[in-house]
């Protein structure tokens, strides 16, 4: 192609025709960059006139000038014509081709979700780490002796009888109970207490030699050979708190357990202790909660059956034989202990009916408490 002279108006005039052609004729935006480059680009006809633009003088320049400027004005809005349709034409495709069916199911693989009995434990746990207690651990298979004799259970202790715990390994004499000094069975723990003497037995040179008290709170599984039914479970969860300091009394006790079921269950809640019996406690009490949803008020409330209270766990001051068993000196410091079955303040924390919900891990049982306690 021979070269286009800056003032060839006709050769002009076919350069800008040929450019429009061009992309008109292109069917994507690629090609439109294609045929762009191919007019307007360094090597354009036009471009190359353009810059023969400088050689020429005066009157000459400024018409060349005039006649590239008008032909460059005609290309470009050529061109934004074009890019304009063809961008339309790609966003309509892009539209169709990337439609995404919102019907159809969201969650093919469904979420899990944690159980809301271990939500919980560390709910609770957690409230105690914020009084500055340490979370502690002991066996589920236990020694017979950490959860009876040394928490002050006679050897014929009728809790000890095969109906009652699992055994899994038999005493050394049988089961024969009365006149035996010290019992050799293994059992699966049938509550959280042996963590009591365990945590002590750990601790108790920090408490003697650098005065560090012992505040210890113990979750975990504990069985008992209970049938699978609405309330009872033969697997099921307890809490257990310890203290061990000088001058514990039964104030403190009550002040923590106070302080506890505040945090759990907001800040109108009231407790109250009920003389009980337990061999590792004395004085022992049960512990209740004031009936948070109806507060005491209605007779027919489901919750508290009537009552206005809710049986919620087992504490006392730790007897002194367990502080002996733990070889700590019931003379120069006292001790509280306190435990509840979590499974059974889930229930009444947040209206389970039914037990065998919690064991039977149907996801949509734990889904329907999120993330939440
Ligand atoms: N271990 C008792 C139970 O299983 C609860 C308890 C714990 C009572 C600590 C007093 C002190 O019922």
């Amino acid at each position: 192609m021979s070269e286009l002279h800056p003032l060839d108006a006709a050769g002009i005039e076919a350069a800008v025709a040929a450019a429009v052609r061009a992309f008109d004729a292109a069917t994507t935006l690629e090609e439109l960059k294609v045929a762009r480059l191919a007019h307007t680009g360094d090597k354009a006809a036009l471009t190359l006139a353009n810059r023969g633009i400088g050689a020429l003088d005066g009157p000459d320049k400024a018409a060349a000038g005039k006649l590239l400027g008008g032909a460059r004005a005609s290309i470009g809005r050529a061109l934004a014509a074009r890019t304009s349709v063809l961008e339309a034409e790609r966003d309509a495709r892009v539209l169709v081709e990337e439609a995404v069916d919102v019907t159809l199911p969201v969650l093919r693989a469904p979420l899990g979700a944690r159980h809301p009995l271990e939500t919980l434990q560390e709910h609770m746990c957690d409230i105690f780490v914020g009084m500055g207690w340490e979370v502690a651990e002991g066996p589920e298979v236990e020694a017979e002796w950490f959860n009876f004799d040394a928490l002050n259970f006679d050897p014929d202790h009728p809790a000890r009888a095969m109906q009652d715990t699992f055994f899994v390994a038999p005493r050394d004499d049988g089961g024969a109970g009365a006149g035996a000094s010290a019992t050799s069975g293994i059992v699966l723990r049938t509550h959280t207490s042996p963590v009591q003497v365990r945590a002590a037995l750990e601790r108790k040179e920090a408490l003697v030699e650098e005065g560090r008290g012992i505040y210890v709170i113990c979750p975990g599984k504990t069985f008992r050979t209970d049938e699978l039914d609405a309330t009872h479970t033969p697997v099921f969860h307890q809490i257990e708190g310890l203290a061990v300091d000088k001058g514990l009394t039964m104030a403190n006790l009550k002040g923590t357990l106070d302080h506890f079921a505040r945090a759990l269950f907001g800040p109108d809640a009231v407790t109250r202790l009920r003389p009980s019996f337990f061999p590792f406690t004395e004085p022992s009490a049960e512990m209740d909660l004031r009936c948070f949803v109806c507060g005491g008020s209605d007779t027919a409330c489901r919750t508290c059956r009537g009552t206005g209270w809710i049986e919620w766990g087992g504490c006392g001051m730790t007897h002194p034989n367990v502080l002996r068993a733990a070889g700590i000196d019931p003379d120069e410091y006292t001790a509280f202990a306190f435990g509840m079955g979590i499974e059974r303040t889930l229930m009444f924390r947040h209206g389970v009916k039914d037990m065998r919900d919690m064991v039977e891990g149907d996801v949509r049982f734990s889904q329907q408490f999120g993330m939440e306690v």
